[in-house]
């Protein structure tokens, strides 16, 4: 008999796909992860220590092959950038693309952004959040594993500073329209485009592959943007 019960299981948003690693990317893991990594650590991050300066910082949940978050940083030098990703083929090429723009103001992890916000990012830290072309789960039986839920919203909205921008993109009508009532419902975020309303495309948004595979298929493209009151 035992009195405690078992560790209930994470939902996940994502399943670990290793894909094809090339071996340049394979080697810009090796290589480049000591530089542009954020060291494991059983504590909040500071952002000073991590960038060594102040600097407002966006953050960007999901980068895929990383095309949004290296234009980012290089339209942006002013500004630090945070990565999070799980897709190991991605992450060595969003560390290619670093490498070779010579961007020093650009952190990337490598693990579960729902544990790392949570565990990691201190409330008020954020000045933008960007989540582009999250995974749909497109059938209902596979909706829980969707990243927009009101328990993730509510940490999102907390990481972010108050005037913090909070961006979605999605190629899936049903998420958009779950991701705008999650968001309208939760107090403290203002829908910048009117309640209800997606938003226009944002200037700093280029196309990704997701976004150039939803294209193919003719999908329509929703984008929501929020700011933290
Ligand atoms: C559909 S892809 C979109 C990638 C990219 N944003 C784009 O537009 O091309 C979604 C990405 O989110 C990543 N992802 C999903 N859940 C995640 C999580 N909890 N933490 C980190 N990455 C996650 C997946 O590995 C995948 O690469």
């Amino acid at each position: 008999m035992t009195d405690s019960l078992p560790p209930q299981r994470q939902i996940r948003s994502f399943v670990r796909r290793e894909g094809r690693i090339t071996p340049a990317q394979m080697q810009a893991l090796e290589q480049l992860l000591p530089r542009y990594g954020i060291p494991a650590q059983p504590r909040q991050l500071d952002m000073l220590t991590l960038f060594g300066r102040s600097a407002p910082v966006g953050l960007e949940i999901g980068f895929g092959n990383g095309e949004h978050l290296a234009s980012l940083a290089l339209a942006r030098p002013d500004w630090n950038f945070i990565g999070l990703e799980v897709y190991r083929p991605g992450i060595g090429k969003l560390l290619q693309a670093l490498a070779a723009q010579h961007c020093d103001h650009v952190r990337v992890e490598s693990s579960d952004a729902q544990e790392f916000l949570r565990d990691r990012i201190v409330a008020e830290s954020l000045d933008a959040i960007y989540i582009q072309f999250p995974d749909p789960w497109h059938k209902k039986k596979h909706h829980k594993r969707r990243l927009i839920q009101a328990a993730f919203a509510e940490i999102l909205r907390d990481r972010l500073r108050p005037g913090g921008e909070l961006q979605l993109a999605t190629d899936w009508a049903d998420y958009a329209e779950q991701m705008m009532e999650v968001l309208e419902t939760l107090p403290g975020l203002r829908n910048l485009a009117g309640k209800g309303n997606f938003a226009p495309r944002p200037e700093n948004r280029i196309p990704t592959k997701f976004e150039r595979r939803g294209t193919r298929l003719g999908h329509a493209v929703f984008d929501l943007a929020f700011r933290k009151e």
